[in-house]
């Protein structure tokens, strides 16, 4: 897409900026974090912490790359000429390049049963089958590492041709037919025998289990289903037109991701629990449930099939834009340059994510900080270096940005009444980083001494 192109509807920008916020996030990450972190205090945090300061952020990278329509590192030097800001733009790029390494595995996993199902070799196993044939993949080099390569074959594809308006008018019914699986998953899930346990855990909140990593997990989970921080939503709010109310696209994408958030969540737990699996097994936990809910239902395979492939797709929109939010910052809206950096910082991030792919197997006993290869990506993404950049993004919009021309992008196509307006510019001024920053540092140690 040329820097000057726009979407093609009106629509289109809310399915390009819910593309990228759904995928991985919400569906694979969530439950097992969560999982991870004793389920429903968890549940309440994440929630507290996407409405409070998920939706204030997201609109502030709208407004800060509508208000320019240029890249994410021009952006930040058109609205603070001579200063240093600009290097949050590189802190996104850096950012989103180490986070699709190790999306790309997850990704690859998803491709891999999609084969799998095809060929038909998931029928009618046992739970202990199913994880031993999942382990045995993600744990063979050859195959983890070629179906990462596919998936990141795939979105340096589309992200060098410039094609993902086409894709974002396909997830105009792609989204939608992943909702009614998700109800369909949920019917299947909500029948199991334990489904009291899976809706207790995800549920009933028991905050004596809240530890400051899940606090901190939990900030970095709702950054994460946002695509916030890595200016990710800074670069598709560049091609809005001026007609599209933000705060109303804003709210829109909060509100669904919340939506996917729970219904995973309902999908997930009273399976995990009805066979036998572990809700803290961590990466691997979605992979291990999702056949065993597929397996004993009517049709199971077919929906199972339908299923991986919109969960594909979802995570590739996801994909596609931290790409492209790569690729922008260096093509500068130039084809050829477009066509060139999508290759090289495509294949440069299949060659990071490979340590991480093999994190599942050969390196499993590799530790880096006590974490394996993967697990540190992870965490140094979600759960620093997205915090981080949130809470340089909440400073820099009120401090750096005229207050008409912020009253102005909110008000532009809807609008929103003045006390929410200074609500807002409250967040970002004060809570946001304040609160950010305590939980960051929490997890330091800072306050224990
Ligand atoms: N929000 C995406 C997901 O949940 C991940 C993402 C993060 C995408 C940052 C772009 C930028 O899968």
């Amino acid at each position: 897409m040329n820097e000057k192109e726009q979407w093609s509807s009106r629509f289109g920008f809310i399915l390009a900026a819910a593309g990228s916020a759904i995928g991985l996030g919400a569906i694979w990450k969530f439950p097992y974090v969560a999982g991870m972190n004793g389920g429903g205090a968890f549940l309440f945090i994440f929630l507290l912490f996407t409405l409070i300061l998920g939706l204030p952020l997201l609109l502030a990278e709208f407004v800060i790359g509508r208000s320019t329509q240029t890249n994410a590192v021009s952006a930040y030097k058109m609205i603070a000429p001579d200063t240093k800001w600009y290097f949050l733009g590189y802190l996104g790029m850096g950012t989103s390049f180490l986070l699709l390494s190790f999306y790309s595995v997850i990704g690859g996993w998803i491709i891999y049963y999609l084969l799998k199902t095809l060929t038909g070799t998931l029928n009618d196993l046992t739970p202990e089958q199913y994880n031993v044939v999942f382990a045995n993949a993600i744990s063979n080099p050859f195959v983890s590492i070629s179906a990462h390569f596919l998936f990141m074959l795939t979105t340096i594809f589309v992200v060098s041709k410039g094609v993902q308006k086409g894709i974002e008018r396909a997830s105009r019914f792609m989204m939608p037919i992943l909702f009614l699986l998700f109800l369909v998953l949920i019917i299947r899930s909500l029948t199991l025998p334990d489904v009291v346990r899976g809706l207790t855990f995800l549920f009933e909140p028991d905050f004596s289990k809240l530890t400051s990593e899940a606090i901190l997990a939990a900030l970095g989970q709702s950054f994460f289903t946002l695509s916030i921080g890595v200016s990710a939503m800074v670069t598709y709010s560049s091609y809005v037109p001026k007609e599209e109310s933000l705060p109303k696209a804003a709210l829109s994408i909060v509100f669904i991701n919340i939506v996917i958030v729970i219904l995973a969540g309902l999908a997930i737990f009273p399976a995990v629990f009805s066979f036998g699996l572990q809700p803290d097994a961590g990466p691997v936990l979605l992979f291990q449930v999702l056949p065993n809910v597929f397996n004993h239902m009517p049709f199971g395979m077919l929906f199972f099939l339908a299923f991986l492939l919109l969960f594909l797709f979802a995570s590739l929109t996801s994909a596609f834009s931290m790409l492209e939010l790569q690729v922008a910052i260096v093509a500068k809206g130039d084809d050829l340059l477009r066509k060139k950096w999508s290759w090289v910082i495509g294949l440069s991030i299949f060659l990071l994510g490979i340590p991480s792919a093999l994190s599942f197997g050969p390196l499993s006993d590799f530790f880096i900080f006590g974490k394996s290869f993967f697990d540190l990506a992870d965490y140094l993404v979600s759960n620093m270096l997205m915090p981080i950049g949130a809470l340089l993004i909440s400073i820099f919009v009120p401090v750096k940005m005229k207050k008409s021309v912020l009253y102005a992008e909110l008000q532009s196509g809807g609008g929103i009444p003045m006390y929410l307006f200074r609500v807002w510019l409250f967040i970002l001024r004060y809570v946001a980083p304040v609160a950010i920053f305590l939980v960051l540092f929490d997890v330091l140690g800072i306050w224990d001494k």
